[in-house]
């Protein structure tokens, strides 16, 4: 598989001028803004070609010309089925995803497609999400730059990546209708946070809008998100293309910044209508019309080819599955296997039946398919039984022959996970227990066994804590992809040590989960209640009791670190160093993590937050330097009031850490913060003025020391007041009257 060069990321050119789309009528312009059919765009004389965009996110979903059922969903011509993000994300290893976004890419470009669908970056607020497979974190950091190296490797070819789905869309009840009811700050810190980054940093050459409505405007008619923020804040300059069907008025779309309707309603004439009766900017057509110009020529000077390794990028698709599996638990050391020197039973028909990826739009045809039960056969003396039917009905002999198998050995692997259409597109589902058969079949398979491995197999998270206790270890794998099979063998097998980490919390319970009680909302809307407290940024302000924390992994050596070190290197920028060191017996890689902390007694923001993570391989014996830069935006929150980002002055702490609950070294440091102040009005409170740099000395001047007295005589009523706003007290007969408190606003200002 050929490393992808490190030359920039083709960034989408300046956007051209519009002139030789004058040469087109309107009609023709209004027709560019809507495909042509379900996955290619409208072509317009020799100015404007077609293009083609196609899923997915973790395999290139090409449907042979003439099929296409009504949905697009059915067969696919072959491509590689990598990891899908929720395994990639849980590699924490940005060089591995920038090489999986190059092999998407280059069989983007063999099969023809000039625009992946993919990657999806929406985050995970509930793991009852059907699409959490499809996407790679609960956290926008870690998101944002685990997605900006997938489009990077994408783009890496020329072909245009396609963030998705813009925005909000977190939940599959209801996509199409439900309004995301969410306050800004909530929005801007955790649910457009890596989109942020990854319009800022990797230049997608296009972004989809999503199904929902996001505070009651539909995400493909919102000209705040789609046009103020995506191009006015972040300097946007690529192609909005809506979800599949989420145009639902082709005007008002348009008008919002929405370029593309996918796929075509017909109804173009409706914007040349508009157009004529003054309802819509003839510009605006012309301009959505340039955008799309603007994608077919970036994509034109894309690399063709005619074909690739298959072998090499199954290869390619293994080693990143071996890279996303995360170890939970491996009490006695229980993994890896000794085939030569233990009698191993592996049990569950998931062994030989991978569960490999989700369903939906982002379902591959593979080239190949491993399954775990091969790849361990091949290397030694293993036994087999089925254990439990993959459709959930009890059978007891399946059960009773796996405990048979179970006693005999001297280890027993058990794979367990959720049913084929748990995880899916278009529907959440409701619980996160495994099936009921499976536990059951464990706890029998425990009774009989000295040692038991678990292995799961689940696109969303499940939880573990009814039967952690039968099970000594717990690899879990995911959707690993079409090379799973092999690399699940690889690690119990200690062929590679396991290296993922979570990226979601796995909670106890589904109803320790802080959007439980507001998920999936009803008659249309759904609240983010819990704000910006998702995963580990609620349970670890709460101090709340989780099964395994996010950023938690094991690997088949330990990590020390040491030598952490913080130098100022400009207002508001530090670099934070350590050293992490391998004092275990077996080379593996450790994922450092960095956070930035914040310590209240009153949470006005998450305790902690990430902000950087390096994964760093390691010989036994050796160590080496983790480098971090921590910007002043790393500490910022997004005020609404200020509609922007602020920094207080104040002390915060840098964290470094294997999870986000073993933390391993910590340093004090201080900010000025960005000499932001407050305005001052009339209905500033007393308090505030007093607090004020500026108006404090201007009110003490102009009422003498009437309040420096009363903050000792009389604090409780001294506290009362400064809760007062200025304009309050011209009742108050204390000097304050209207005229005073305008002379001393005008004063201030
Ligand atoms: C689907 C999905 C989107 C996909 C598109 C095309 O509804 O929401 O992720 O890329 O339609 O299949």
């Amino acid at each position: 598989m050929s490393e992808t060069p490190d030359e920039p990321v083709p960034r989408a050119s300046d956007d051209p001028t519009l002139d030789d789309l004058d040469e087109l009528s309107l009609e023709e312009r209004a027709s560019l803004t809507s495909g042509a059919d379900m996955w290619r765009t409208t072509a317009a004389g020799d100015v404007v070609p077609a293009i083609r965009l196609g899923d997915g996110p973790h395999g290139i979903r090409r449907q042979p010309e003439e099929a296409g059922d009504a949905l697009g969903l059915e067969n696919s011509v072959p491509a590689t089925c990598f990891p899908p993000a929720v395994a990639l994300g849980s590699s924490w290893d940005t060089g591995l995803a920038r090489r999986v976004g190059a092999a998407l890419g280059r069989e983007a470009s063999a099969l023809g497609v000039d625009v992946v669908l993919g990657p999806g970056i929406n985050i995970k607020r509930s793991p009852l999400c059907g699409r959490n497979f499809e996407y790679f974190s609960e956290d926008p950091h870690l998101t944002g730059v685990m997605g900006a190296a997938v489009v990077a490797g994408i783009q890496s070819l020329g072909i245009g990546a396609c963030v998705k789905h813009f925005a909000v869309n977190n939940q599959e009840t209801d996509r199409m209708r439900v309004s995301a009811d969410v306050d800004e700050r909530t929005l801007r810190e955790i649910y457009l946070a890596a989109f942020e980054h990854i319009v800022r940093e990797a230049g997608p050459y296009a972004v989809m809008s999503s199904y929902n409505k996001i505070n009651g405007v539909y995400a493909s008619e919102n000209h705040w998100l789609l046009t103020e923020v995506l191009r006015g804040e972040w300097g946007f300059d690529g192609l909005v293309v809506s979800d599949w069907g989420a145009v639902n008025d082709r005007v008002a779309s348009l008008a919002a910044g929405l370029d593309l309707e996918m796929p075509p309603s017909r109804t173009d004439q409706d914007i040349v209508d508009a157009v004529r009766a003054g309802r819509l900017d003839e510009a605006t057509v012309t301009r959505a019309a340039g955008r799309l110009r603007t994608l077919t020529r970036r994509v034109a000077a894309a690399e063709r080819f005619d074909g690739w390794d298959v072998d090499a990028h199954h290869e390619l698709a293994r080693e990143a599955a071996r890279g996303s599996l995360v170890l939970l638990k491996n009490e006695h050391d229980v993994l890896p296997l000794d085939l030569a020197a233990q009698r191993v039973a592996v049990v569950g028909e998931l062994a030989q039946s991978p569960r490999y990826q989700g369903y939906g739009s982002s379902h591959v045809v593979p080239t190949k398919l491993d399954s775990a039960w091969e790849a361990l056969r091949a290397a030694g003396p293993v036994t087999f039984a089925a254990g439990y039917r993959l459709d959930g009905a009890p059978d007891e002999p399946l059960k009773r022959e796996a405990a048979e198998a179970a006693g005999a050995s001297d280890v027993a692997v058990v794979f367990l996970g959720l049913p084929g259409d748990a995880v899916s597109e278009g529907f959440d589902r409701t619980s996160i227990d495994l099936p009921g058969v499976q536990v059951e079949l464990l706890r029998a398979v425990a009774r009989a066994c000295p040692r038991v491995a678990v292995v799961l197999a689940n696109g969303g998270v499940v939880s573990v804590a009814e039967w952690d206790a039968e099970a000594d270890a717990i690899l879990e794998a995911w959707l690993p992809g079409q090379a799973g099979g092999s690399a699940i063998a690889d690690l119990l097998l200690g062929v590679a040590s396991p290296s993922g980490r979570l990226t979601e919390t796995i909670p106890n319970r589904l109803a320790d989960v802080p959007s439980h009680l507001n998920f999936p909302g009803a008659e249309g809307h759904v609240a983010y209640g819990e704000g910006r407290y998702v995963g580990y940024r609620y349970h670890d302000t709460l101090g709340t009791d989780v099964a395994y924390p996010f950023g938690h992994g094991l690997t088949y050596t330990r990590f020390e670190y040491s030598g952490l070190d913080v130098r100022e290197t400009g207002a508001n920028e530090w670099a934070v160093e350590c050293t992490v060191t391998n004092v275990g017996g077996r080379t593996a890689s450790e994922v450092v993590q960095l956070y930035v902390a914040f310590d209240e007694d009153l949470p006005s923001r998450p305790c902690h937050e990430l902000r950087g993570f390096a994964k760093v391989e390691l010989e036994p014996g050796t160590g080496t330097q983790v480098t971090f830069a921590v910007t002043g935006r790393d500490i910022a929150w997004w005020s609404t009031a200020r509609g922007g980002w602020r920094i207080d002055a104040g002390t915060f702490a840098v964290e470094v850490g294997a999870s986000s609950r073993d933390i391993r070294l910590r340093a004090e440091l201080t900010t000025p913060g960005d000499g932001y102040v407050d305005a001052l009005g009339r209905m500033s409170t007393l308090g505030e003025w007093l607090d004020h740099p500026a108006g404090g000395p201007i009110l003490r001047d102009r009422l003498g020391d009437r309040f420096t007295g009363m903050a000792e005589s009389s604090p409780a009523l001294f506290n009362l007041m400064r809760g007062i706003p200025l304009a309050k007290f011209r009742s108050f007969g204390i000097g304050l009257t209207p005229e005073v408190v305008d002379d001393l606003v005008a004063a201030v200002q």
